[in-house]
């Protein structure tokens, strides 16, 4: 690069420089990556092996760096939202109390954990979800006063037990797990988590 800079001057400098920079971006080999990670997982589980395995939309943030092309945005929404599940009767909204010891557990369906250790949706460790609450991650945005900001709304409801089941139904390439899809909370726990955000009860709204 030096060499050319000499040469050509400013207005090449400047392009030098840009595609320089350019390239730094690591070109990333795709089926090198997939090797290494079925590598590393070589002893896990059959239930453990399947979750390598990367989805359609999964596939499309790895190769956009979660960055998205607009047309990709509305295709990998409708594909996710497609998938959604909701409660036959219409019910989002179970019990807070439940929800609140989901919320708060950060165990269950880690490697270290056994099958008996009581599952957790660890909202805390990215969220802000009581005022009284002292230790809390930052990830995600704050949801205290969930349920209040949104005058308690059912359709405001629906989109939280939306959120939970599959983050990535309303945020492409969302960092939040997706607890539904994914079988990890199942229908009652979902909702139970939906209570702890919309109850007027619930420490959220308090
Ligand atoms: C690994 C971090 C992480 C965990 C764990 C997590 N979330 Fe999230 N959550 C996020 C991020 C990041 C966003 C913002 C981007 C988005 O909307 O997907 C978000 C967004 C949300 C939103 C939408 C906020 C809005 O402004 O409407 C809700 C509701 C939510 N999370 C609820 C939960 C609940 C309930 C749990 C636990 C069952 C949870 N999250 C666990 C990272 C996380």
């Amino acid at each position: 690069m030096n060499y050319l800079v000499l040469a050509a001057g400013a207005t090449a400098l400047v392009m030098v420089a840009t595609s320089s920079f350019a390239q730094q971006k690591p070109q990333v080999d795709a089926a090198l990556v997939d090797r290494y990670v079925a590598a590393t997982f070589k002893g896990a589980s059959d239930e453990w092996k399947k979750r390598i395995e990367q989805d359609a939309s999964q596939k499309l943030c790895s190769q956009y760096r979660n960055e998205l092309p607009a047309g990709e945005v509305q295709s990998s929404l409708a594909r996710e939202k497609a998938a959604l599940k909701f409660p036959a009767d219409g019910k989002v909204i179970g019990d807070w109390k439940k929800g609140q010891q989901f919320a708060q557990r950060g165990t269950g369906g880690q490697f270290s954990d056994g099958p008996s250790t009581p599952k957790g949706g660890n909202c805390y460790a990215c969220h802000q979800l009581s005022s009284a609450e002292l230790s809390y991650g930052t990830m995600g945005p704050s949801l205290t006063e969930y349920g209040k900001i949104r005058k308690f709304s059912a359709a405001g409801a629906k989109d939280a037990y939306a959120k939970i089941y599959n983050a990535q139904a309303l945020f492409p390439c969302s960092n939040m797990p997706r607890f539904g899809h994914n079988g990890f909370l199942n229908e009652q726990e979902i909702m139970d988590v939906v209570a702890y955000l919309f109850d007027p009860e619930s420490p959220v709204n308090k």
